[in-house]
């Protein structure tokens, strides 16, 4: 099996609490050369304090890498201590914000009526949301991941058009891989991604879900990132550990590049 070409490959770094701006900075400037040419498109979620610098720093590379949040409040402003604004982040340059990633679900306690209410507020600013969804070890054991990605999907697009559900990004990243070093098998990936698609198919119609890009996360390394991304219904990656490091991230972008290349080819030879 190989990648569907209709789709863009989106490989997305997640930094969590990593980085100062000085680092970020530093980071992108080493990056930016290396992925002049690539075909897969770069996304970074940065922490809220590096995103205006990086995003100045970007502009002067005339560089296309794509700099997002990792979190953001529901509300347009408001008393709420510590929080974040949709229209505060795109004012900083923020084009994407990631959304119910796991350990906002789990270490925050964020539900689903939550991460429903922070999509919309994405999409009316403007805000690209890259949502995560995905199941524990304990619901995978009790064989509940059709029901808890079904439910994952449904609440967060509730009331949302087929317009908006195509300018989103999904990721289906299995808790019990994240941080562990543990994978999901090829086997396991492909079954979940075309369950979630399917799920998308009956939200938003069978066109949006075959053009809507679903990202894998967990444990993602050079090692398992071409198997990972030859999958059918894989279109990119989400990274977290992995993306710390510009040699590591970067050899992981190369690798996506070739797989997309090779299927192009494919593609060109069949056709
Ligand atoms: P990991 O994190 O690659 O370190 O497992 C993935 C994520 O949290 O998005």
């Amino acid at each position: 099996m190989s990648q569907n070409l209709l789709r863009p490959t989106i490989i997305a770094g997640n930094w969590k609490m990593y980085k100062t701006i000085e680092e970020a900075k530093s980071f992108v400037e080493t990056l930016a050369p290396l992925i002049k040419r690539s075909q897969a498109a770069v996304y970074l979620a940065i922490p809220f304090t590096a995103i205006y610098s990086t995003v100045q720093c970007l502009k002067e590379l005339k560089s296309s890498l794509v700099l997002g949040a990792q979190n953001m409040n529901d509300a347009t402003e408001g008393a709420f201590t510590g929080e974040i604004a949709a229209t505060m982040l795109k004012e900083a340059g923020a084009q994407f914000v990631i959304l119910g990633h796991s350990e906002r679900r789990h270490v925050f306690h964020e539900d689903d009526a939550l991460i429903h209410r922070k999509v919309r507020r994405a999409l009316m600013e403007d805000l690209q949301p890259l949502l995560c969804i995905g199941e524990t070890l304990e619901q995978r054991e009790k064989d509940e991941v059709e029901r808890v990605l079904s439910h994952q999907l449904r609440s967060a697009l509730a009331d949302l058009s087929p317009e908006e559900i195509s300018r989103m990004i999904f990721a289906y990243e299995p808790v019990w891989a994240i941080g562990t070093g543990k994978v999901a098998t090829p086997d396991e990936a492909q079954s979940a991604h075309a369950l979630c698609r399917s799920i998308l198919r009956e939200i938003a119609g069978s066109e949006i879900a075959e053009k809507v890009v679903i990202q894998y996360g967990g444990s993602v390394k050079p090692e398992n990132a071409t198997d990972i991304l030859s999958l059918e219904d894989i279109d990119g990656l989400l990274i977290g550990g992995a993306s710390l490091s510009v040699e590591t991230f970067s050899q992981i972008l190369s690798l996506a590049n070739k797989v997309r290349s090779k299927a192009l080819k494919k593609m060109d030879v069949t056709t």
